[in-house]
C-alpha cells in the first residue's frame, strides 16, 4: 500500500479571480498523479485553520469551478504582526491552534493561496514547523520573486473596460474623469488598464503627483480641440506635498480634507485649477469580481500543478512563481521579505512616457 499524502488547501486574503482555477489545478493534479491521497478545503482562509472547519474534498469537487469568481473555500484576513505573529482580538498567538489542526488531522503539507499579507504569515506558519506550499494571487501583482500574479489580469480587463466605457461619456460632455483602480501601494494595475484604454494622464503610488502637470495636459489636450481628459489613478497615489509627510500625517491631512477616497480629492483640485466639469468613477471590488480571464486560468492552472509537483517531490516552503514565461518556485521567505512595488524606471514606464501619457511628474 502507497503512503498517503493528505493536503489541505487555503484560499487568504482578498479574493481575486483564478482562485477556484488554482484549486481546481493542484486537486486534480494531485488525484491524477497519487494513488493515494486525501485533500482537505479549509474553511475561510486561516479562520478554517485555527478552528479546524474543513471539507473533506472528492475528485468531483474539482469539476465545474474553473469559470467561477471568487473562492468556494471562502477567506478571510487576520490581525498579523509583522514578522511576529498571527493573533486574535485579544493579541494572544492563532499559530498554535493551526499547528493542532495540522497535527489533528495528519497533514504533510498546506497549500496556501494568498497575497502579500498571506505569504508574510505563511512564512510564520512554516517557521513553527508546519510544510507550506503557496501560490501568490492578488489583483495587485505586487507580490515579490513573481513577474505575474493570478487575478492581475483580470482586473485589468475589468479596469480597461471601466476606462473605454468612461470614454464616450467624457467625450459627450466634455468632462475631466478620474477613475480609482485598486492595487493598494502599488501602481502595476493602474499602468496597464491605463496604457490599455488610452488614458491621457496615470497616477501612481510610485511616482508622486502635482496636479499642476495634469492641468497642462487638460490645457493642451484642449488646444488641440480635445474637450474631455481621463486620469487613470491608482487608490495608493500621493501627491508631492503628501509624499514628504510621514504616513500618520499623511492620513490626518486626507482626514481633514473629507475627501472618501483620493480620486475625490484629484477631481476637486482639478476642476478648481482647469475650470473644467469634472466627475468621479470608483469601480472598487468589481475589479475582483467575476470569471478569471483565459490568462488568469492557464496561470492558476499552471501554478496549481506546480504546487502539486512540489507536494509530489516533498519540496516544502516554497512559493511557485512564474519569471521570464517560466513557471518556477522560489524560497517563501524570499516572498515574503518584500513587496514588489513598479520601479519607476520599468519599461512599461517609458512606454507610457514615449506615448505621451502624464504621469503627474
Ligand atoms: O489586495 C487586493 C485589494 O483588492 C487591494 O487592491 C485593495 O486595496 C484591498 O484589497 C481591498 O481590501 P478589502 O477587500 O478588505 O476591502
Amino acid at each position: 500500500m502507497k503512503r498517503m499524502t493528505r493536503v489541505a488547501l487555503i484560499t487568504s486574503g482578498g479574493d481575486c479571480q483564478g482562485l477556484n482555477a488554482a484549486i481546481r489545478g493542484v486537486g486534480k493534479a494531485l488525484f491524477q498523479r497519487l494513488d493515494n491521497v486525501e485533500i482537505f478545503g479549509m474553511y475561510d482562509g486561516y479562520r478554517g485553520l485555527i478552528e479546524c472547519d474543513y471539507k473533506y474534498m472528492e475528485p468531483k469537487d474539482f469539476s465545474g469551478i474553473l469559470t467561477e469568481g471568487g473562492t468556494i473555500l471562502g477567506t478571510s484576513r487576520q490581525r498579523y504582526i509583522p514578522g511576529r505573529d498571527i493573533v486574535d482580538e485579544e493579541g494572544n498567538s492563532l499559530i498554535p491552534a493551526m499547528l493542532d489542526t495540522y497535527n489533528r488531522l495528519n497533514l504533510d503539507c498546506l497549500v496556501i493561496m494568498g497575497g502579500n499579507g498571506t505569504q508574510k504569515s505563511a512564512k510564520l506558519i512554516a517557521d513553527a514547523g508546519m510544510n507550506v506550499v503557496t501560490l501568490p494571487k492578488t489583483i495587485d501583482n505586487d507580490i515579490w520573486g513573481t513577474d505575474t500574479t493570478f487575478g492581475f489580469q483580470s482586473a485589468v480587463d475589468i479596469a480597461t473596460n471601466v476606462i473605454d466605457y468612461i470614454h464616450s461619456t467624457a467625450s459627450s460632455h466634455g468632462r475631466i474623469f478620474v477613475v480609482e483602480l485598486m492595487g493598494r501601494d502599488a501602481g502595476w494595475l493602474t499602468l496597464n488598464a491605463g496604457i490599455a484604454s488610452g488614458a491621457d494622464a496615470i497616477l501612481i503610488p510610485e511616482i508622486p503627483y502635482d496636479l499642476g502637470k495634469v492641468a497642462e495636459m487638460v490645457e493642451q489636450r484642449k488646444k488641440k480641440g480635445r474637450s474631455f481628459s481621463i486620469v487613470a489613478c491608482a487608490e495608493g497615489a500621493v501627491s508631492c506635498t503628501e509624499k514628504v509627510l510621514d504616513e500618520e500625517s499623511r492620513r490626518r491631512a486626507r482626514e481633514e480634507k473629507r475627501f472618501p477616497a483620493v480620486s475625490y480629492a484629484i477631481a476637486a483640485e482639478l476642476e478648481a485649477i482647469t475650470g473644467q466639469e469634472t466627475r468621479v468613477t470608483v469601480p472598487g471590488h468589481y475589479q475582483r469580481g467575476g470569471p478569471p480571464c483565459p490568462y488568469d486560468r492557464v496561470l492558476a492552472t499552471q501554478f496549481g500543478t506546480a504546487a502539486a509537483e512540489l507536494i509530489i517531490n516533498r519540496q516544502y516552503n516554497r512559493m511557485v512563481a512564474i519569471q521570464a514565461g517560466e513557471i518556477v518556485s522560489i524560497p517563501l521567505e524570499d516572498a515574503a521579505s518584500r513587496t514588489k512595488f513598479l520601479p519607476v524606471d520599468h519599461p512599461m514606464i517609458k512606454v507610457a512616457r514615449d506615448m505621451g501619457i502624464c504621469l503627474g511628474d
